[in-house]
């Protein structure tokens, strides 16, 4: 019997091991929807997924969010000269971002899977290195200083599909005083915050609302309006995941049924919002990371945590746009917004286990 995948499985860590689901979200996607599985592992499924992705989305491709107060925050405390290990590295956001706060750094590491990405950074830096690969199979080529570490992963964390195995990579990286910076992270339990119940209980609201405009866009006359009248718009928000999912029938890596918002899912895959309208059987799912089971998955400590965005849903835009609640919330209710930006250090006592 298919479910839909279902809010308590986010409390993966209360599960033993034993319990544990052995069976992964991308594990029900290559099994259901890859083409060629004899000459197609599911690791190099989730790669083609994420390169024809990117191919699009890197044209487009801008972080929204002004994050310089959060950067401030954390490199105002940290002495100049240390390395920068900027995983998922993108166009160079933080890269930009560290260099305009003024951060003097020893080196600083641009790791970046997609080329795509990588080469909409242009600049001529001596310290730079940019490594053109995913961080599991970097971890050997990056061969630090003694000097202390910052990792930043800006908005990549929820990329990651094995975050143990991760965070143990990170662990034998780290000394006690380095410090792995996540500046932006969706905030899984967002929806089981008050707000988060609120808009749920709003959505009586948009479900008829986006009824009505599918019904139009599907009417004989807006089709002949687009066709025919409307200017060709090619920013529409969608388009580059209609044009990826094209390529991946085209190109015979995914069968009939596979859908732009699996694309996302496999990209972004340990949002929970990718994942809600995605059918599958429960034991495929192996559970998201929270702010509850994040320190014990990377097996770090948290020693710095802000929340963001509380008046937020994708739906709702209005709220969004209330500034200063959002603030007065975020001053009040460190743990409820909608993305986290936390810091964590290396813990002996945790590391050890
Ligand atoms: C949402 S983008 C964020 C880019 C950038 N950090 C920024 O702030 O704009 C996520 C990036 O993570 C990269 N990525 C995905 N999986 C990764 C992995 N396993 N190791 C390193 N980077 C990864 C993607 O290629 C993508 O460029």
């Amino acid at each position: 019997m298919v479910k839909k995948i279902s809010v308590k499985l986010l409390d993966l860590c209360a599960k033993k091991d034993s319990e544990l689901n052995k069976n992964r979200r991308l594990d029900y996607l290559y099994d259901c929807y890859a083409c060629d599985k004899e000459n197609t592992s599911v690791e190099k499924f989730h790669d083609l997924v994420n390169n024809y992705y990117y191919k699009y989305a890197a044209d487009l491709y801008t972080f929204p969010w002004d994050l310089t107060q959060y950067y401030h925050e954390i490199f105002k405390n940290l002495a100049p000269g240390c390395d920068v290990i900027d995983i998922g590295a993108g166009t160079g956001f933080s890269y930009k971002l560290i260099r305009d706060i003024g951060y003097e750094y020893n080196k600083y590491w641009f790791v970046e899977p997609s080329k795509d990405m990588s080469d909409r950074l242009d600049v001529d830096d001596p310290k730079l290195q940019i490594e053109n690969g995913y961080i599991e199979s970097c971890w050997d080529k990056l061969s630090f200083s003694n000097n202390k570490k910052i990792f930043i992963m800006n908005a990549t964390l929820h990329h990651i599909i094995d975050l143990e195995s991760f965070g143990a990579a990170l662990r034998s990286n780290m000394n006690e005083n380095d410090i792995f910076f996540l500046p932006y992270e969706p905030n899984n339990g967002y929806h089981l915050t008050l707000l988060g119940r609120f808009y749920k209980c709003v959505g009586f609201i948009a479900q008829p609302i986006s009824s009505i405009k599918t019904i139009i866009r599907q009417s004989f006359f807006f089709k002949y309006y687009k066709k025919y009248v409307a200017k060709p718009n090619s920013n529409i928000p969608d388009d580059h995941l209609s044009k990826s999912l094209q390529d991946l029938i085209d190109d015979n890596i995914v069968k009939d049924g596979f859908t732009r918002e699996m694309i996302y899912a496999t990209t972004d895959y340990g949002v929970y919002d990718n994942w809600k309208g995605i059918k599958m059987p429960n034991e495929f799912n192996e559970g998201f990371y929270t702010l509850d089971n994040i320190s014990k998955l990377l097996g770090l400590e948290i020693v710095y945590l802000k929340t963001y965005s509380y008046l937020h849903d994708e739906d709702y835009g209005f709220f969004k746009k209330r500034n200063m609640l959002d603030g007065f919330l975020r001053n009040n209710f460190n743990k409820s917004g909608a993305f986290l930006c936390i810091a964590l250090k290396k813990n002996s006592l945790v590391a050890k286990v």
